[in-house]
C-alpha cells in the first residue's frame, strides 16, 4: 500500500460526497472497516456494499443495546449478506464491575467506567487490527463536542505506537435531512425505534425518544453535562487531535 495522504484526500474530495468519500477510502486502505452501531448509520453499509460487496463491518454489543437494535443488525445482516462482526466487552472485566457496582452505576457515578469496558475496551482490541475504519459522526449530532469533524482524521486515540490509524467521516458534513432522505430514496432498511422518537440511538438504559425541536444528544446520557456526551469511542473530540 502507497503511503495515505491525507491532506491530498482532504482537499480532493467534495466534504458533502459522502458515497465518493467511501469509495475512495476503500480503495486506499484494504484493512478498513465500518463501525456500525445499529442505527442510522446503516447508510454507509448501504454505500459501501454499493463499491465493494465484502465491505468489514463490526459493532460494539455492550450487552444492553434495546432488542429493537439487535433485531436490527440480524435485519441488516440478511438484508445485505454481510457478516457483522460482534464485538462483545472481556467477561472478567465486565464481571468484576458488575459484582461491584451493580447494573445501573452510570446513573450515579456517570456512563464513562460503563462505557469503557463495555465498549471502548472491545473497541482498543479491534482496532489494533486495522489501519483505517469508518464511522457515522456527523458534525449536526452535537452542540459541541463534534462541530470540527472532518471526513478524515489521523485517530491520535486508538493508533499504534508504530503506525497511524485513520478514522473516516464521510457523513460529518451530511444533516440528519440528509441522511434520512437516502434511506427513504434507496429503502435502506431502518432501526424501527426512529419509528417512536428516538433519533440517536444507543444502550437500552442511556438513551430515550426526544419530543418535537428536541436536539437529538438530548436523548443520550440526559442525566450528564453536553461537554461529558462522548463516551469514549470518539474521545479525540474532545482532546485536540494530530489531524489536519
Ligand atoms: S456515541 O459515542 O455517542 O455512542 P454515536 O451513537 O453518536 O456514538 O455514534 C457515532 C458513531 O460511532 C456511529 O455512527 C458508529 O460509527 C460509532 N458507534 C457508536 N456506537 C457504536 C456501537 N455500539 N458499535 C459500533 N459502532 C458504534
Ligand atoms: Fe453502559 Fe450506558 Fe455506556 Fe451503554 S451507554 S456502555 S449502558 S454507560
Amino acid at each position: 500500500m502507497t503511503e495515505f495522504d491525507i491532506n491530498h484526500f482532504i482537499q480532493s474530495n467534495d466534504t458533502t460526497a459522502a458515497q465518493k468519500i467511501i469509495h475512495s477510502a476503500l480503495a486506499a486502505f484494504d484493512n478498513i472497516a465500518i463501525s456500525f452501531s445499529g442505527a442510522e448509520d446503516v447508510v454507509l453499509i448501504d454505500m459501501a456494499v454499493k463499491a465493494k460487496k465484502n465491505v468489514q463491518v463490526f459493532s460494539l454489543d455492550t450487552g444492553r443495546l434495546p432488542p429493537e437494535t439487535y433485531q436490527f443488525l440480524e435485519t441488516v445482516r440478511k438484508h445485505y449478506n454481510l457478516p457483522i462482526h460482534i464485538l462483545s466487552p472481556d467477561k472478567e472485566e465486565l464481571d468484576k464491575f458488575t459484582h461491584e457496582k451493580g447494573l445501573f452505576s452510570f446513573f450515579e457515578d456517570g456512563h464513562k467506567q460503563c462505557c469503557g469496558i463495555r465498549k471502548v475496551a472491545p473497541l482498543r482490541k479491534k482496532l489494533l487490527s486495522l489501519d483505517a475504519w469508518i464511522t457515522g459522526q456527523r458534525k449536526d449530532q452535537s452542540h459541541g463536542t463534534r462541530n470540527q469533524l472532518n471526513i478524515v482524521e489521523e485517530d491520535t486515540t486508538f493508533s499504534k505506537d508504530d503506525s497511524t490509524l485513520y478514522k473516516f467521516n464521510p457523513l460529518a458534513d451530511w444533516s440528519s435531512e440528509d441522511v434520512w432522505n437516502y434511506i427513504k430514496m434507496f429503502d435502506v432498511p431502518y432501526n424501527p425505534l426512529h419509528q417512536k422518537g428516538f433519533i440517536s440511538i444507543g444502550c437500552e438504559p442511556c438513551t430515550r425518544a426526544v419530543l418535537p425541536n428536541q436536539h437529538e444528544r438530548e436523548g443520550r446520557w440526559w442525566w450528564e453535562e453536553t461537554e461529558h456526551k462522548e463516551c469514549g469511542l470518539h474521545i479525540g473530540n474532545l482532546i485536540p487531535t494530530k489531524s489536519s
